[in-house]
């Protein structure tokens, strides 16, 4: 019995659950985030559509790809300004006869710069097609200054002509002009009575002027206005009535104005088709808002101070195809905004806030071609769009965690190098001689901070192979994962750590160069708690974002915020806690870096001036080497440090970088130091030579040569160069070997600078 109705309980769950599948599989064969290519039974997943790659059999998965609206209304926006519309044609003679101050081409005159203060009098006395003014210095339109045009004029240009004032009936002579142009001028306020009762005006343009104001009644007349320009200027409310009149109004571009608030009635009943608020200010739209204009296809609401998106905001916009949202602060969307507009094509809703898509959102938006997020993974909330950006962020895409190929290999040879290298020093100069113990302890610290990046690098280099393939399904996860925190915290903790311990060998050197007397060699107890201090004040910087009580500051994402857990943060510089990641990788590396290559071109010199006093060539050519191991230790750092500071700040002042910059300074750049400095300080080394070797003949030749190689090893360990002989020697090899050195027979040169 129990069975039974367990049965058919599960039966019945069973149907819905397919009933429910059904309704959510879009039209075609292929499921939820597939899509078919044409003619064809293939599917092939969201991401690799419009992706550069033809994975369909006749390519059609990137065709379709442009966002037709867009074009479109940029094509709109920077079209030819109807001065040159005519400059590919052929005849250039003058239609009219015509002897006066204009420039004739056909049936256009150029009136340009010529200082007019009114139109001229000598005008032909036939039908102009194109009357340009640019240029002259109108200053107050009155009547007057359009007293000599007797004629029709098809189109007339008044750009930069200095218009301060329209006065009332300016244009009334202007009764069979469709384009009229007041660009450029500064013009403040639009008066009304301005135009002819019977006119035939369907385009005003009055872009980049100051107008705050515009009558009631100024555009009273105009029934056959197709598109108003009003771009860049002051206005800052829509007024209603002023745009009743335009019964016939398709076009309205109001963008970089001072429009704050967009009211219930701020529209009239428009025919309009394509609505520009650009660049405003606006950070509130009453719901409804738009609902006269029922007619409109495009509406661009890009670069204003939107904070959220209510339900009904778009109400009745039923044929709406294309909406930019993108440039706002949006950080809250209803889950149903969207509702109200079924067409719906394409959506920008890149540059915002919100970091996650509700899948129920865009449930209803099923016409959806084209949509822009900020972060590839919000394109799981929108699988049924064939054509979502980005496809990824440099580093990861929908497929991969690590997206280039290059850049999977990269991570495993980088960790290989880094780990390999760093353990030889670890357990090699574990077994070194125990001349100059605190400089290998040093060194020792340096390859240990360095390993745990090669640590981090295995992690994520596992991570990828792990997430291969269906990364967009696990990617919050792992992004949010305690491994992920693990990969920032030991990131950051080499990094500072190998940053720190690199200055602190720099000092040390620096000082045993510059001033080789009057320093002691530390003891092994200071060298201890220096190191002990660095390791902790490195281990607070990479834990501080992880504890609990810094959570307002750092949020959820300091180290997750991309699929590698790094904190540098070059797509979204302002992320949160940005100022510490700032801080980090800019203040203390730039610090560093300039302390690092001061001292050893100080180094170098006080080597080189000391060198001057012996002629020997033997010494001079081990001063040039010196020199030039110094100078790799200082280049690799600053290949390191340099550009990963200077991205940074790139980043910070606002220009972005590109993605597949990001991806390698990740992975390749910020790791290197890492993996060279075993090699530079220890591994090619005439010491670590030497030891090898000296360790491969031990078994047939024991004990040989003890005394001198001891000796000698004390000057490779504290500076870790090839030995050098001579007066060199007798300046950087300070401790321990410093007595013997001073008091050795040898040398003959004297010291002459810091003794
Ligand atoms: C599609 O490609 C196949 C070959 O792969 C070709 O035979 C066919 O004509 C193509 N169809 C169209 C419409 O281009
Ligand atoms: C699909 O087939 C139709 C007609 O058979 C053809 O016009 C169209 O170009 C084809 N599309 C592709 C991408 O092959
Ligand atoms: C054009 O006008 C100038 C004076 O403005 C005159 O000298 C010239 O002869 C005129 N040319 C013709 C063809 O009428
Ligand atoms: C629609 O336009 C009419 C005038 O044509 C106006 O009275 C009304 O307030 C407008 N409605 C909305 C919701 O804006
Ligand atoms: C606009 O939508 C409202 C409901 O939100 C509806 O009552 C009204 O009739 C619609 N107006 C037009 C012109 O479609
Ligand atoms: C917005 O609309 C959706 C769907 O119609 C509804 O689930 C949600 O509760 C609404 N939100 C608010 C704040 O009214």
């Amino acid at each position: 019995m129990f069975i039974l109705i367990g049965l058919s309980l599960a039966f019945s769950i069973d149907c819905i659950k397919a009933a429910e599948f059904m309704k959510t599989i879009p039209k075609g064969i292929c499921t939820d985030g597939y899509f078919q290519c044409a003619n064809h039974t293939i599917c092939v997943p969201q991401h690799q559509n419009c992706d550069g790659k033809d994975d369909c059999p006749n390519g059609s998965d990137e065709q379709a790809c442009d966002d037709q609206h867009d074009d479109e209304y940029y094509d709109h926006l920077f079209r030819k300004n109807p001065a040159a519309e005519q400059d590919d044609w052929s005849g250039n003679i003058c239609s009219f006869v015509y002897n006066g101050t204009c420039q004739c081409r056909n049936e256009d005159l150029y009136c340009t710069h010529q200082n007019l203060d009114s139109v001229p009098d000598d005008l032909p006395s036939a039908k102009i097609y194109l009357l340009d003014l640019t240029g002259n210095n109108f200053k107050n339109l009155t009547p007057e200054s359009m007293k000599y045009l007797s004629e029709p004029v098809e189109k007339m240009m008044l750009r930069y002509c200095n218009i301060e004032e329209i006065h009332e009936r300016a244009f009334f002579q202007l009764q069979d002009t469709t384009s009229l142009y007041l660009d450029n001028n500064y013009i403040k306020f639009i008066p009304k009575n301005i135009f002819p009762i019977r006119n035939k005006l369907q385009l005003l343009s009055f872009m980049f002027n100051h107008i705050t104001k515009i009558s009631t009644d100024a555009f009273a007349n105009l029934k056959h206005l197709i598109e108003l320009d009003l771009r860049s200027n002051k206005i800052s409310e829509i007024d209603s009535e002023v745009f009743e009149p335009l019964v016939n109004l398709k076009i309205l571009y109001l963008q970089k104005n001072a429009i704050s608030h967009v009211k219930v009635n701020s529209f009239p009943n428009l025919p309009l088709v394509q609505l520009s608020l650009m660049e405003n200010k606006i950070n509130e739209m009453d719901p409804g808002c738009f609902s006269n204009l029922t007619s409109l296809k495009s509406l661009f609401l890009s670069t204003n101070r939107l904070t959220e998106l209510k339900n009904g905001t778009f109400a009745n916009l039923s044929s709406l195809e294309a909406l930019t949202l993108n440039n706002n602060f949006i950080k809250s969307i209803e889950l149903g905004v969207f509702e109200d507009v079924p067409n719906l094509q394409s959506l920008k809703l890149d540059g915002n806030q919100f970091r996650s898509l509700d899948k129920r959102i865009l449930e209803s938006s099923l016409n959806l071609e084209t949509i822009y997020f900020d972060r590839f993974e919000m394109c799981s909330g929108a699988q049924h769009v064939r054509n979502c950006y980005p496809k990824g962020d440099g580093i990861s895409d929908q497929e991969h965690m690590l997206a280039n190929p290059v850049l999977r290999t990269c991570v495993w040879v980088m960790g290989a190098i880094g780990c390999t290298g760093n353990l030889i020093v670890l357990l090699c100069r574990r077994f070194a001689p125990k001349t100059n113990i605190v400089h290998s302890l040093y060194l020792r610290n340096l390859a240990l901070s360095d390993l745990l990046m090669g640590i981090y690098l295995f992690i994520i280099a596992a991570g990828d192979s792990h997430y291969r393939g269906v990364y967009l399904k696990f990617e919050y996860n792992w992004r949010h994962s305690y491994t992920c925190k693990l990969c920032g915290f030991l990131s950051t903790l080499s990094c500072e750590s190998s940053v720190l311990i690199l200055t602190l060998v720099t000092w040390d050197r620096f000082i045993s160069v510059t001033q080789p007397l009057a320093r002691k060699q530390p003891s092994m107890k200071m060298a201890l708690v220096t190191l002990i201090t660095l390791w902790c004040f490195s281990t607070i910087i990479a834990l501080a974002p992880l504890v609990d009580f810094t959570k307002e500051y750092f949020g959820e994402e300091f180290y997750g915020n991309n699929g590698v857990c790094l904190s540098l943060h070059i797509h979204e510089p302002y992320a949160k806690g940005w100022q510490y990641s700032a801080a980090m990788f800019i203040l203390i590396n730039a610090f560093a870096l300039v302390f690092i290559c001061y001292a050893y071109f100080r180094m170098i010199n006080e080597i080189k001036s000391s060198g001057v006093a012996c002629r020997s060539t033997r010494q001079s050519q081990d001063t040039d080497k010196v020199a030039q191991r110094f100078g790799i230790i200082v280049i690799t750092d600053c290949l390191c440090w340099v550009p990963v500071i200077l991205v940074k700040i790139v980043a910070l002042s606002g220009i972005s970088i590109h993605q597949d910059l990001y991806a390698w300074l990740a992975i390749f750049v910020l790791p290197i130091n890492s993996a060279l400095n075993p090699v530079l300080y220890t591994l090619t080394t005439t010491i670590f030579k030497k030891q090898i070797r000296k360790m491969m003949n031990s078994c047939c030749r024991k004990g040989a040569d003890q005394q001198h190689t001891a000796t000698d090893s004390g000057f490779s360990l504290s500076f870790g160069v090839f030995p050098i002989r001579g007066s060199t020697k007798r300046i950087l090899g300070y401790r321990g070997t410093q007595t013997s050195s001073l008091t050795g027979s040898k040398t003959s040169c004297k010291r002459s600078t810091a003794v």
